[in-house]
């Protein structure tokens, strides 16, 4: 079951329980007190919010019991739990400790990587159009030119005309894609990452890795041994459900991670979200569940649309883009006049919409918004 059993209201009540427990008796767990058994609830405001690619069965229950444990923590800086769960993650994925960054979710990441990798002197960004645009953002504030570059027909990275830009300084490669929830196969990938030398350096964003099941795909975390010049961004805030906890990572090589970290606030990472992190890496069936629902629920919503009329592109995420045949922003308005919140405009792709698969019901109360107004 995936109901809440514990209100934001309680939960606040419990994290002040827990830091006046840490001034009289700081060795106490607050663990056996709080009768957590499922994940978090859905916000209780009646909006259905699709629009963020946000896990909605919520974080593990162990990372919620892990958070309750080190209330008392709170005055402490992380120190000790934040190379604890870089220590973990290095076991995770095959390599050492200071190959591992923590960002203050994987956006942190991707700001530090355009803010020391690009700029007016340094280089241009290269990214596929449409993708994720914050790291579009932050090099544009750092004085950098941004060059976009299309989709293939499959909705694939176009590698070879990224490969064709000169002065790159970074290229950033978002696998699977936000917001078309394609893939870019990993062959094609493996070739662009073996021919692309330093300067240039390769950020993959992974922050869908969990859902994507296709042969077509794999991570290129081992690929890093090779590649000083590339930079893996992972984040807790998908298929762990802690978008509002804040918490993600790079990897790379040492001295490629160090230079990041140079430019990074210390202690970015706050301890509700390291103890969080660090317990929902222990529970195995936060994965498997949310890979199993997400699949259910994302084949139930694609066919009903399909029966509609409206095609979606295949999806290798927690979300959808489907193609509503006419300017999508109308419908996104009418839409949200009835509560229910879907993805942004794409301007490169104007007549598609972007649909994060939440649960079942509340894909239906979707379907039923979205027959009224694209009737
Ligand atoms: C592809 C991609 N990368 C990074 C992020 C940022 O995630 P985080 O919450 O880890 O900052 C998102 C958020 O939606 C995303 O879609």
């Amino acid at each position: 079951m995936n109901t809440v059993s514990i209100s934001r209201r309680k939960f606040a009540q419990l994290l002040g329980a827990g830091a006046a427990c840490a001034v009289v008796k700081p060795a106490v767990s607050l663990a056996k007190t709080v009768p957590i058994t499922h994940p978090a609830a859905p916000p209780l405001t009646g909006i259905v919010r699709l629009s963020s690619n946000e896990n909605a069965y919520g974080p593990s229950p162990q990372a919620l019991k892990a958070m309750t444990n080190v209330f008392h923590l709170a005055c402490r800086y992380p120190d000790e739990n934040a190379k604890a769960l870089s220590e973990k993650l290095a076991k995770l994925n095959n390599v050492t400790p200071d190959q591992i960054l923590l960002g203050d979710g994987s956006g942190e990441v991707l700001k530090l990587c355009a803010e020391t990798l690009t700029g007016a002197q340094r280089g241009k960004l290269v990214v596929a159009d449409p993708t994720f645009e914050a790291i579009l953002h932050h090099a544009t504030v750092n004085g950098a030119e941004v060059v976009k570059v299309p989709l293939t027909n499959s909705f694939a990275h176009d590698l070879a005309k990224m490969a064709e830009v000169s002065n790159a300084a970074l290229v950033y490669i978002c696998n699977p894609n936000n917001p078309t929830a394609s893939i870019t196969p990993k062959n094609e990938l493996h070739d662009f990452i073996s021919k692309t030398s330093s300067p240039t350096t390769i950020l993959v964003d992974e922050a869908y890795f969990h859902y994507a099941d296709s042969s077509d795909y794999d991570s290129v975390i081992p690929l890093i041994k090779d590649h000083p010049n590339l930079i893996v961004a992972r984040t807790f805030s998908k298929i762990y459900g802690m978008a509002g906890l804040r918490c993600g990572y790079a990897v790379g090589q040492t001295e490629t991670i160090a230079q990041l970290r140079a430019h990074q606030s210390w202690d970015s990472v706050n301890i509700m979200a390291v103890a969080a992190a660090s317990a929902s890496l222990d529970d195995a069936n936060q994965v498997a569940s949310g890979r199993r629902l997400n699949q259910e629920t994302k084949t139930f919503v694609t066919t009903q649309l399909e029966a509609m009329g409206y095609n979606s592109i295949p999806s290798q995420a927690n979300f959808v883009m489907f193609d509503v045949k006419r300017p999508v922003v109308p419908l996104i308005k009418a839409l949200k006049d009835k509560n229910v919140e879907v993805g942004r405009l794409f301007p490169a792709l104007p007549s598609h919409m972007r649909l994060t698969i939440g649960k079942k019901n509340e894909m239906e109360a979707f379907l039923t918004a979205f027959r009224q107004v694209a009737a």
